[in-house]
């Protein structure tokens, strides 16, 4: 990369918390001189927080998103001999969560315009062992929640939710969060809401899933000295939950400043060969991750560095091709994933983005397309 020219980040946090440093150190402060570390107040206080934002009855914490996907199957029984069916072209945290809990995923394309699970494909791989559905709401987009919502019940399975790239974004005017049998999200530092380390959550309205969730991340304990699972340390921490509650206020806002990139980003891009996901009827997206399609991709990220703009690739390989999944066999079988797959690029986002350096990346992009 350049470094002569003025540089787009892919990424500035440090522009998200210098207007509210001081009160994420005011809360972290908190934390030390109450010596809060480990569950009770803050972390109480940031769940009932969570589960009021999602409309939800209950929000338990976990240590991480991976942790929450989890946490969440576990408590709704899933486990060996269980088959789980969730999209490729997810973050691989998605398929070891179901291989974590010992069931076994099973994986159905996506659809061609929103690059979200199809149910038609999702249906296809129904069998007598499918326990649930594990919808990802890639990049911030919905997922067909109406669709797949209906295909659960029909076939008596679960709806889970990854929703780990999607705090706040709506379906029917709803954020997501319930609906389903529960939703799981990540508060990784570079979340729409993030945390100053690793941690997540689980968003559930079924009061007994909640109340397992709370025995089985803090070693199945159940009560006072009673451990009624085999659990783990898979809490969500004090310090983590207090910058949570401070961020929270603002998630909104920055989700309102992604979507107006967002826009912006499409208008530029939109007589050109780039393609970009689009939102399903009834949704309302949050843009973690803006992702383009180029089939000639390897010019465009090259002509990105040349001019000192930062990208990504979300995720340029398939689950299936990956080498801890390759055993699964799959090659070939994902043509629409895998077409996906092979030719995107992440562009910078985020709330702070000066709406100019989106005009400079899109210069760069349809000066590559010409
Ligand atoms: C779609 C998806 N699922 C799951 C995860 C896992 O979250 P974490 O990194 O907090 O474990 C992430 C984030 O990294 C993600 O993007």
């Amino acid at each position: 990369m350049r470094t002569d020219i003025l540089q787009v980040p892919f990424l500035d946090l440090t522009a998200q918390h210098r207007p509210i440093r001081s009160e994420i150190d005011a809360a972290i402060a908190k934390i030390i001189d109450t010596n809060a570390f480990i569950l009770g107040g803050p972390v109480d206080r940031f769940e009932a927080e969570f589960a009021d934002y999602c409309n939800a009855r209950r929000c338990v914490g976990a240590g991480s998103g991976t942790a929450a996907i989890s946490l969440l199957l576990r408590a709704h029984g899933v486990g060996p001999g269980d088959e789980v069916i969730t999209p490729p072209n997810t973050f691989i945290a998605t398929v070891e969560a179901i291989a974590a809990v010992g069931a076994t995923p099973v994986l159905a394309d996506v659809d061609p315009d929103s690059w979200l699970l199809d149910p038609v494909a999702v249906e296809s791989r129904i069998t007598a062992r499918t326990r649930a559905i594990l919808a990802v709401h890639l990049y911030g987009h919905v997922a067909d929640l109406g669709a797949l919502r209906a295909l659960a019940d029909r076939h008596g399975i679960l709806l889970l939710e990854d929703a780990a790239q999607a705090h706040g974004a709506r379906w029917q005017g709803q954020r997501i969060g319930h609906g389903s049998q529960g939703a799981a999200f990540s508060f990784y530092p570079g979340k729409n809401l993030g945390a100053l380390g690793d941690g997540g959550a689980v968003v559930v309205d079924d009061e007994s899933v909640a109340d397992t969730i709370v025995a089985l991340r803090h070693h199945g304990q159940s009560g006072k000295n009673l451990h009624t699972y085999v659990g783990g340390t898979d809490r969500l921490d004090g310090i983590q939950a207090a910058v949570l509650s401070v961020k929270l206020a603002y998630l909104d806002g920055w989700n309102a400043a992604r979507r107006q990139h967002a826009a912006r980003y499409r208008e530029f891009l939109a007589d050109s060969r780039f393609s970009i996901p689009v939102s399903l009827e009834g949704t309302e997206p949050v843009h973690h991750l803006f992702v383009i399609n180029h089939p000639e991709v390897h010019r465009v990220k090259m002509a990105l560095s040349e001019n000192g703009i930062g990208w990504g690739e979300h995720y340029p390989r398939a689950v299936h091709l990956q080498p801890a999944f390759s055993h699964l066999g799959l090659e070939g079988e994902f043509p629409v994933a895998e077409a996906i797959c092979a030719n995107i690029v992440s562009l910078p986002m985020f709330a702070e983005l000066p709406s100019e350096l989106i005009d400079r990346t899109c210069d760069v992009l349809l000066r590559v397309d010409s």
